[in-house]
């Protein structure tokens, strides 16, 4: 499988809870590196264009009041099959439907309240990280772990 990169947002919600850290600790217990991280306050229009996929659809505008309601945790995940497995580790969208173990299952309250975004695919993933991060702001890719 091959070595993918995604982006990772502990979401304001998780963040107020003061679950940041326990969030970035079970990312890297489950073997995914952090190469990349930043706390920011989101400006509407950056919560607007990052989630413009949904801007047809009825929560948008709450999706965009909640992200900007506090500040976030951005990380850039680094693993093979990063992708999928920071999903699987994030559970299902509504963290009411989300059993326990998982982020969203552990920290959310319901489906907008969710605590964490990762990237849906390679091709979303190559837009997102850049939406965040400059090259220069990630981490070089390591020959193995000491
Ligand atoms: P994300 O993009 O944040 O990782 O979440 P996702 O792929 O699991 O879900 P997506 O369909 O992309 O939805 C983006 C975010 O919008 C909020 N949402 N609210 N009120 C609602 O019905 C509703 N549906 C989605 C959630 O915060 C969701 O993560
Ligand atoms: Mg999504």
């Amino acid at each position: 499988m091959a070595v993918e990169r995604t982006l990772s947002i502990i979401k304001p919600d998780a963040v107020a809870k003061n679950a940041a850290g326990a969030i970035l600790k079970a990312i890297q217990d489950s073997g995914l590196r952090v190469v990349a991280l930043k706390m920011m306050h989101l400006t509407e229009q950056q919560a607007r264009g990052f989630y413009a996929v949904h801007k047809a659809r009825p929560f948008y505008a709450d999706l965009v009041k909640f992200m900007t309601s506090g500040p976030v945790v951005v990380s850039v995940l680094e693993g093979e099959g990063a992708i999928a497995r920071w999903r699987e580790l994030m559970g299902p969208t509504d963290s009411k439907k989300a059993p326990k173990g998982t982020i969203r299952g552990d920290f959310g309250t319901d489906v907008e309240r969710n605590a964490s975004h990762g990237s849906d695919a390679p091709e979303t993933a190559r837009v997102e990280i850049p939406y965040f991060f400059n090259a220069s702001e990630i981490q070089a890719e390591v020959e193995a772990l000491p």
